[in-house]
């Protein structure tokens, strides 16, 4: 985007610029997902039609529903402007905040998914906050303070700033599909991890204090698929300045964690290409035992190649590979 264009994009992204295809008094069709309450766990989705009102924003058109058809219908909201964060639900299957989300003609809305559900769109926070407090986000300085202002650099800062912005919504945090697996995995989900990005990539913290937290983050259980990053309302580049920064600093502070990456890093700079089983070797070792029966299949399959294995075959990319990954870090394969 040029800088001449900034302001026009502002404008075309505004509510009216957005809803410039529904004229004040068109229909708009909501259907709710309720629950709890006098429903318990039983789910129905309730159906309303509304008039459409200037620059109507969803959250506009739940209260319209409350004041005028469901008095009991729970959904939650404090700021109004994007700042509180409590207001994300679903809308037609992608997390928004309902106070900055315009209007569609036709609407389902739900609540968030991964937490468990209080009532109708209200969903209950205290796992990401058990999470976030179990982290200990907070700086623990083995340095002392270097006096006012103190002598931090744009570069050093950048990370655990973006992260700041974050407003926890908890729209990532439902977005994510590895935070779906449930227990399958031990992974905090990235709003937890935007939260303790804030200290953890500080150059001020002490690194015994974040290597212990990142212990029990799972960070590597992250396949970047970006979900979180399209959905989050604060435009925080939560893959490439939050999660990659975290790994990076887990693979630095607490290597045994990163065995997987840094295998994985250190066979394409050796070979230019990934060997699933110099990888599967290196990573399990005595208990890749376990795997025979699939290796067998894959063989069969032609997907494994053993002889490339032993004899360390590579191939032309390996030399630009070494260049890009800097190999001088990476073990030797
Ligand atoms: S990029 Fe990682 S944290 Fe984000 S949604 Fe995908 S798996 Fe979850
Ligand atoms: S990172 Fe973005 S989407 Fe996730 S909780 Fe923070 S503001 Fe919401
Ligand atoms: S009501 Fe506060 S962010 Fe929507």
């Amino acid at each position: 985007m040029d800088a001449r264009s900034i302001g026009k994009v502002e404008n075309f992204d505004s509510l009216t610029a957005r809803n410039q295809r529904l004229a004040a008094g068109d229909p708009i069709r909501l259907r709710i997902r309720r629950s709890g309450g006098d429903l318990g766990e039983q789910i129905r989705f309730d159906s309303f039609e509304i008039p459409y009102q200037t620059s109507m924003r969803v959250l506009d058109a739940l209260i319209y529903v409350a004041e005028h058809f469901a008095p009991d219908l729970a959904y939650r909201w404090f700021c109004g402007s994007k700042m509180c964060g409590t207001c994300a639900v679903r809308m037609n299957g992608r997390e928004v905040l309902a106070c900055w989300e315009s209007v569609e003609p036709e609407m389902t809305l739900e609540p968030l998914r991964n937490l468990p559900v209080v009532r109708d769109l209200v969903v209950d926070r205290a796992p990401y906050e058990a999470r976030v407090a179990a982290f200990e986000p907070w700086l623990v300085r083995n340095q002392e303070y270097a006096g006012f202002p103190e002598p931090l650099t744009h570069k050093e800062m950048k990370d655990a700033s973006k992260a700041l912005d974050c407003i926890s919504c908890m729209a990532c945090f439902s977005a994510c599909p590895v935070i779906g697996l449930g227990s399958l995995t031990d992974f905090a989900g990235p709003a937890p991890l935007v939260q303790l990005a804030q200290t953890a990539l500080d150059a001020r913290n002490d690194p015994n204090k974040v290597a212990g937290a990142l212990e029990h983050a799972g960070i590597f259980n992250c396949v970047s698929c970006y979900k979180c990053e399209e959905v989050c309302p604060a435009k925080i580049p939560i893959v490439s300045q939050v999660i990659e920064p975290l790994k990076a600093k887990t693979a630095a502070l607490r290597p045994a964690l990163a065995k997987h990456s840094l295998t994985f890093r250190a066979i394409i700079a050796a070979r230019g290409r990934i060997d699933p089983t110099e990888l599967v070797l290196r990573v399990q070792g005595l208990k890749a035992v376990l795997h025979v029966a699939r290796a067998i299949k894959l063989l069969i399959a032609g997907k494994i190649n053993p002889l490339r294995t032993l004899f360390k075959k590579r191939n032309g990319a390996a030399t630009a590979a070494r260049r890009v990954l800097r190999n001088e870090d990476i073990g030797q394969s």
